[in-house]
Protein backbone atom coordinates (compact mmCIF):
# COMPACT_ATOMS: atom_id res chain seq x y z
CA UNK A 1 0.00 0.00 0.00
CA UNK A 2 1.29 3.16 -0.86
CA UNK A 3 0.36 6.24 1.34
CA UNK A 4 0.71 10.20 0.02
CA UNK A 5 1.03 12.96 2.49
CA UNK A 6 0.23 16.51 1.18
CA UNK A 7 2.11 18.80 4.05
CA UNK A 8 5.24 19.20 5.46
CA UNK A 9 4.48 21.30 8.46
CA UNK A 10 4.77 20.03 12.01
CA UNK A 11 1.12 17.81 11.12
CA UNK A 12 1.81 16.53 7.78
CA UNK A 13 5.51 15.76 8.37
CA UNK A 14 4.73 13.75 11.83
CA UNK A 15 2.54 11.90 9.93
CA UNK A 16 4.15 10.71 7.16
CA UNK A 17 6.56 9.93 9.65
CA UNK A 18 4.16 7.28 11.72
CA UNK A 19 3.73 5.68 8.39
CA UNK A 20 7.61 5.44 7.48
CA UNK A 21 8.21 3.94 10.62
CA UNK A 22 5.18 1.37 10.54
CA UNK A 23 6.97 0.24 7.13
CA UNK A 24 4.86 1.52 4.52
CA UNK A 25 6.06 3.82 1.67
CA UNK A 26 5.38 7.35 1.54
CA UNK A 27 5.45 10.34 -0.87
CA UNK A 28 5.25 13.27 0.88
CA UNK A 29 4.24 16.45 -1.31
CA UNK A 30 5.11 19.91 -0.63
CA UNK A 31 5.08 23.45 -1.88
CA UNK A 32 8.61 23.85 -2.21
CA UNK A 33 11.88 22.61 -1.96
CA UNK A 34 12.59 24.68 1.34
CA UNK A 35 9.47 23.57 2.88
CA UNK A 36 10.30 19.70 2.44
CA UNK A 37 13.35 20.25 3.65
CA UNK A 38 12.21 21.33 6.33
CA UNK A 39 9.27 18.41 6.76
CA UNK A 40 12.40 15.91 5.96
CA UNK A 41 14.30 17.62 9.05
CA UNK A 42 11.66 17.35 11.43
CA UNK A 43 11.59 13.84 10.59
CA UNK A 44 15.10 13.01 11.00
CA UNK A 45 15.53 14.85 14.32
CA UNK A 46 12.39 12.51 16.13
CA UNK A 47 14.79 9.85 14.75
CA UNK A 48 17.73 11.03 16.14
CA UNK A 49 16.25 11.48 18.93
CA UNK A 50 15.13 7.80 19.34
CA UNK A 51 18.75 6.66 18.00
CA UNK A 52 19.92 8.71 21.12
CA UNK A 53 17.66 7.19 23.28
CA UNK A 54 18.53 3.49 21.96
CA UNK A 55 14.72 3.37 20.63
CA UNK A 56 15.88 2.68 17.23
CA UNK A 57 19.73 1.75 15.90
CA UNK A 58 21.03 4.11 13.68
CA UNK A 59 20.67 1.07 10.83
CA UNK A 60 16.99 1.57 11.26
CA UNK A 61 16.85 4.85 11.02
CA UNK A 62 18.80 5.14 7.48
CA UNK A 63 16.05 1.80 6.54
CA UNK A 64 13.08 4.15 7.59
CA UNK A 65 14.20 7.46 6.04
CA UNK A 66 14.52 5.04 2.70
CA UNK A 67 11.13 4.92 2.50
CA UNK A 68 10.05 8.23 2.08
CA UNK A 69 10.08 10.21 -0.88
CA UNK A 70 9.11 13.61 -2.21
CA UNK A 71 7.52 15.86 -4.84
CA UNK A 72 6.43 18.91 -5.78
CA UNK A 73 3.89 18.51 -8.34
CA UNK A 74 0.35 16.46 -6.62
CA UNK A 75 0.65 14.21 -10.14
CA UNK A 76 3.25 12.08 -8.44
CA UNK A 77 0.60 10.58 -6.04
CA UNK A 78 -1.51 9.33 -8.53
CA UNK A 79 -0.03 5.51 -7.76
CA UNK A 80 -1.34 5.97 -3.82
CA UNK A 81 -3.56 4.00 -2.20
CA UNK A 82 -4.39 6.79 0.22
CA UNK A 83 -3.62 10.39 0.09
CA UNK A 84 -3.85 12.30 3.67
CA UNK A 85 -4.11 15.90 3.08
CA UNK A 86 -2.38 18.36 5.93
CA UNK A 87 -2.05 21.85 4.30
CA UNK A 88 -2.97 25.21 5.86
CA UNK A 89 -6.54 25.11 7.29
CA UNK A 90 -8.62 26.89 4.05
CA UNK A 91 -11.49 25.38 2.75
CA UNK A 92 -11.31 26.64 -0.30
CA UNK A 93 -7.57 25.94 -1.07
CA UNK A 94 -8.64 22.67 0.34
CA UNK A 95 -11.89 21.78 -1.68
CA UNK A 96 -9.33 22.83 -5.17
CA UNK A 97 -6.46 20.45 -3.97
CA UNK A 98 -9.10 17.29 -3.62
CA UNK A 99 -10.82 17.88 -6.65
CA UNK A 100 -7.40 17.62 -8.68
CA UNK A 101 -6.80 14.63 -6.62
CA UNK A 102 -9.85 13.22 -7.42
CA UNK A 103 -9.16 13.36 -11.41
CA UNK A 104 -5.74 12.22 -10.81
CA UNK A 105 -5.15 9.16 -8.17
CA UNK A 106 -6.63 5.51 -9.05
CA UNK A 107 -10.71 4.92 -8.57
CA UNK A 108 -10.47 3.15 -5.52
CA UNK A 109 -7.62 5.36 -4.00
CA UNK A 110 -9.37 6.97 -0.07
CA UNK A 111 -8.59 10.77 -0.10
CA UNK A 112 -8.15 11.93 3.95
CA UNK A 113 -7.88 15.33 5.23
CA UNK A 114 -5.90 15.97 8.55
CA UNK A 115 -8.73 19.22 9.17
CA UNK A 116 -9.16 20.13 12.82
CA UNK A 117 -12.51 21.56 12.15
CA UNK A 118 -13.14 22.40 8.64
CA UNK A 119 -16.40 19.92 6.71
CA UNK A 120 -15.60 16.86 5.47
CA UNK A 121 -18.69 16.79 3.88
CA UNK A 122 -18.28 20.38 2.16
CA UNK A 123 -14.46 19.15 0.81
CA UNK A 124 -15.92 15.51 -0.03
CA UNK A 125 -18.37 17.22 -2.60
CA UNK A 126 -15.62 19.19 -4.88
CA UNK A 127 -14.82 15.41 -5.92
CA UNK A 128 -16.78 12.66 -7.63
CA UNK A 129 -15.89 9.78 -5.06
CA UNK A 130 -17.29 12.10 -1.51
CA UNK A 131 -17.80 7.97 -0.35
CA UNK A 132 -14.27 7.62 -0.41
CA UNK A 133 -13.52 10.44 1.03
CA UNK A 134 -13.31 10.91 5.14
CA UNK A 135 -11.67 12.83 8.37
CA UNK A 136 -8.57 11.43 9.59
CA UNK A 137 -7.22 13.63 12.53
CA UNK A 138 -4.29 12.78 13.64
CA UNK A 139 -2.68 14.91 17.14
CA UNK A 140 0.31 16.91 17.80
CA UNK A 141 2.80 15.88 18.39
CA UNK A 142 1.59 12.72 15.71
CA UNK A 143 4.33 10.21 16.27
CA UNK A 144 3.68 10.13 19.97
CA UNK A 145 -0.36 10.64 20.31
CA UNK A 146 -2.07 7.54 20.56
CA UNK A 147 -5.35 8.94 18.96
CA UNK A 148 -6.85 9.17 14.98
CA UNK A 149 -10.21 10.44 14.90
CA UNK A 150 -11.89 9.35 12.07
CA UNK A 151 -14.52 11.14 10.74
CA UNK A 152 -17.76 10.38 8.60
CA UNK A 153 -18.77 12.81 6.12
CA UNK A 154 -22.41 12.86 5.30
CA UNK A 155 -21.19 10.77 2.45
CA UNK A 156 -18.84 8.27 3.51
CA UNK A 157 -19.14 4.93 2.80
CA UNK A 158 -18.89 2.64 5.69
CA UNK A 159 -15.91 0.75 3.63
CA UNK A 160 -14.05 3.64 3.87
CA UNK A 161 -14.71 3.93 7.39
CA UNK A 162 -13.69 0.38 7.83
CA UNK A 163 -10.44 0.62 5.91
CA UNK A 164 -9.29 3.83 7.51
CA UNK A 165 -9.64 1.73 10.77
CA UNK A 166 -7.82 -0.72 9.46
CA UNK A 167 -5.00 1.44 8.43
CA UNK A 168 -4.81 3.21 11.75
CA UNK A 169 -4.48 -0.19 13.60
CA UNK A 170 -1.54 -1.12 11.25
CA UNK A 171 0.39 2.04 12.42
CA UNK A 172 -0.36 1.38 15.57
CA UNK A 173 -3.14 3.80 16.74
CA UNK A 174 -6.33 3.85 18.50
CA UNK A 175 -9.41 5.44 16.52
CA UNK A 176 -12.83 6.53 17.70
CA UNK A 177 -15.71 7.25 14.98
CA UNK A 178 -17.43 10.72 15.09
CA UNK A 179 -19.94 12.01 12.92
CA UNK A 180 -18.99 15.33 11.06
CA UNK A 181 -19.99 17.77 13.54
CA UNK A 182 -17.87 20.76 14.56
CA UNK A 183 -14.41 20.59 16.58
CA UNK A 184 -15.24 16.67 15.80
CA UNK A 185 -14.85 15.39 19.68
CA UNK A 186 -11.56 16.50 20.92
CA UNK A 187 -10.94 19.90 19.79
CA UNK A 188 -14.56 21.06 20.60
CA UNK A 189 -13.52 20.05 24.35
CA UNK A 190 -10.20 21.07 24.64
CA UNK A 191 -9.97 24.24 22.42
CA UNK A 192 -12.43 26.13 24.38
CA UNK A 193 -11.03 24.81 27.54
CA UNK A 194 -7.75 26.45 26.27
CA UNK A 195 -9.68 29.75 25.36
CA UNK A 196 -11.34 29.83 29.22
CA UNK A 197 -7.36 29.23 30.39
CA UNK A 198 -6.45 32.49 28.12
CA UNK A 199 -9.51 34.15 29.86
CA UNK A 200 -8.32 33.59 33.35
CA UNK A 201 -5.36 35.07 32.44
CA UNK A 202 -6.57 37.97 30.47
CA UNK A 203 -8.37 39.04 34.14
CA UNK A 204 -5.49 38.62 36.01
CA UNK A 205 -6.61 35.57 37.91
CA UNK A 206 -3.28 34.15 37.77
CA UNK A 207 -0.04 34.05 36.05
CA UNK A 208 0.67 31.70 33.05
CA UNK A 209 2.85 29.17 34.80
CA UNK A 210 -0.26 28.80 38.13
CA UNK A 211 -2.73 28.03 35.47
CA UNK A 212 -0.65 25.38 33.45
CA UNK A 213 0.23 23.76 36.52
CA UNK A 214 -2.89 24.08 38.26
CA UNK A 215 -4.13 21.61 35.32
CA UNK A 216 -1.19 19.32 35.14
CA UNK A 217 -1.44 18.70 39.39
CA UNK A 218 -5.17 19.21 39.81
CA UNK A 219 -6.67 17.66 36.90
CA UNK A 220 -3.70 15.55 35.43
CA UNK A 221 -3.05 16.66 31.87
CA UNK A 222 0.49 16.24 30.91
CA UNK A 223 0.75 20.09 29.97
CA UNK A 224 -1.01 22.87 31.02
CA UNK A 225 -3.92 24.81 28.56
CA UNK A 226 -1.17 27.70 27.75
CA UNK A 227 1.64 25.50 26.68
CA UNK A 228 -0.55 23.28 25.01
CA UNK A 229 -1.48 26.19 23.25
CA UNK A 230 1.45 27.41 22.21
CA UNK A 231 2.55 23.42 21.01
CA UNK A 232 -0.48 23.66 18.65
CA UNK A 233 0.22 27.49 17.85
CA UNK A 234 -2.28 30.36 18.73
CA UNK A 235 -3.09 30.89 15.47
CA UNK A 236 -4.84 27.45 15.18
CA UNK A 237 -6.34 27.79 18.33
CA UNK A 238 -7.91 30.97 17.30
CA UNK A 239 -9.39 29.72 14.07
CA UNK A 240 -10.91 26.86 16.02
CA UNK A 241 -12.37 28.71 18.33
CA UNK A 242 -14.34 31.29 15.08
CA UNK A 243 -15.39 27.89 13.73
CA UNK A 244 -16.98 26.73 16.86
CA UNK A 245 -18.90 29.91 16.90
CA UNK A 246 -19.29 30.54 13.70
CA UNK A 247 -20.85 27.09 13.20
CA UNK A 248 -22.78 27.17 16.82
CA UNK A 249 -23.81 30.57 16.81
CA UNK A 250 -23.67 30.56 20.30
CA UNK A 251 -21.25 32.98 22.83
CA UNK A 252 -19.98 30.27 25.16
CA UNK A 253 -17.68 29.62 21.76
CA UNK A 254 -16.24 33.16 21.65
CA UNK A 255 -12.56 33.75 21.49
CA UNK A 256 -11.01 35.65 24.17
CA UNK A 257 -10.14 38.80 23.41
CA UNK A 258 -6.30 38.36 24.47
CA UNK A 259 -6.39 35.17 22.31
CA UNK A 260 -7.27 37.41 19.44
CA UNK A 261 -4.15 40.39 20.22
CA UNK A 262 -1.78 37.63 20.69
CA UNK A 263 -2.36 36.44 16.83
CA UNK A 264 -2.58 39.69 15.53
CA UNK A 265 0.85 40.42 17.51
CA UNK A 266 2.45 36.79 15.94
CA UNK A 267 2.72 35.73 19.42
CA UNK A 268 1.63 32.28 17.59
CA UNK A 269 3.88 29.95 20.33
CA UNK A 270 6.56 27.57 19.39
CA UNK A 271 6.56 28.47 16.09
CA UNK A 272 7.67 32.17 16.09
CA UNK A 273 9.31 31.51 19.63
CA UNK A 274 7.18 33.81 21.42
CA UNK A 275 3.43 32.89 22.63
CA UNK A 276 2.08 32.35 26.16
CA UNK A 277 5.59 31.79 27.01
CA UNK A 278 8.85 32.61 25.32
CA UNK A 279 11.09 29.70 23.48
N1 LIG B 1 7.67 15.16 18.12
C1 LIG B 1 7.94 13.84 18.22
N2 LIG B 1 8.13 13.21 19.41
C2 LIG B 1 8.05 13.96 20.52
C3 LIG B 1 7.77 15.35 20.49
C4 LIG B 1 7.57 15.94 19.21
N3 LIG B 1 7.28 17.24 19.07
N4 LIG B 1 7.74 15.82 21.75
C5 LIG B 1 8.00 14.77 22.56
N5 LIG B 1 8.18 13.65 21.83
C6 LIG B 1 8.44 12.29 22.32
C7 LIG B 1 9.70 12.19 23.12
O1 LIG B 1 10.81 11.91 22.30
C8 LIG B 1 9.38 11.02 24.04
O2 LIG B 1 9.55 9.83 23.32
P1 LIG B 1 9.89 8.43 24.07
O3 LIG B 1 8.74 8.13 24.98
O4 LIG B 1 10.02 7.47 22.93
O5 LIG B 1 11.16 8.66 24.82
C9 LIG B 1 7.88 11.18 24.31
O6 LIG B 1 7.38 11.98 23.25
C10 LIG B 1 7.62 11.86 25.62
O7 LIG B 1 8.30 13.12 25.59
P2 LIG B 1 9.02 13.80 26.83
O8 LIG B 1 9.44 12.74 27.80
O9 LIG B 1 10.05 14.73 26.31
O10 LIG B 1 7.91 14.75 27.44
P3 LIG B 1 6.49 14.41 28.01
O11 LIG B 1 6.44 13.12 28.71
O12 LIG B 1 6.09 15.65 28.69
O13 LIG B 1 5.58 14.27 26.69
C11 LIG B 1 4.07 15.22 25.17
C12 LIG B 1 5.48 15.25 25.72
C13 LIG B 1 3.84 13.86 24.49
C14 LIG B 1 3.96 16.33 24.14
C15 LIG B 1 3.06 15.37 26.36
O14 LIG B 1 3.39 16.52 27.08
C16 LIG B 1 1.63 15.47 25.91
O15 LIG B 1 0.96 14.47 25.67
N6 LIG B 1 1.12 16.72 25.81
C17 LIG B 1 -0.26 16.97 25.36
C18 LIG B 1 -0.28 17.01 23.85
C19 LIG B 1 -1.65 17.17 23.34
O16 LIG B 1 -2.63 17.34 24.04
N7 LIG B 1 -1.76 17.14 22.01
C20 LIG B 1 -3.03 17.36 21.32
C21 LIG B 1 -3.08 18.74 20.82
S1 LIG B 1 -4.62 19.06 19.98
C22 LIG B 1 -4.32 18.64 18.40
O17 LIG B 1 -3.23 18.29 18.01
C23 LIG B 1 -5.49 18.74 17.46
C24 LIG B 1 -5.30 19.84 16.48
O18 LIG B 1 -6.35 19.76 15.54
C25 LIG B 1 -5.31 21.21 17.10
Amino acid sequence: MKIGVIGTGTMGSGIAQVFIERGYDVILNGISESEIKNGLNIIDKNLDRKVKKEKITLKDKEDILKRIDTCLEINELKECDIVIEAIVENIELKKELFKKLDEIVKEDAILATNTSSLSITEIALSTKRPDKVIGMHFFNPAPVMKLVEIIQGIASSKETVDKVNEICIQISKDSVMVKEAPGFVVNRILIPMINEAIGILGDGIATNEEIDKAMKLGAGHPMGPLELSDLIGNDVVLFIMEILHEEFGDDKYRPHTLLKKMVRGNLLGRKTKNGFYKY
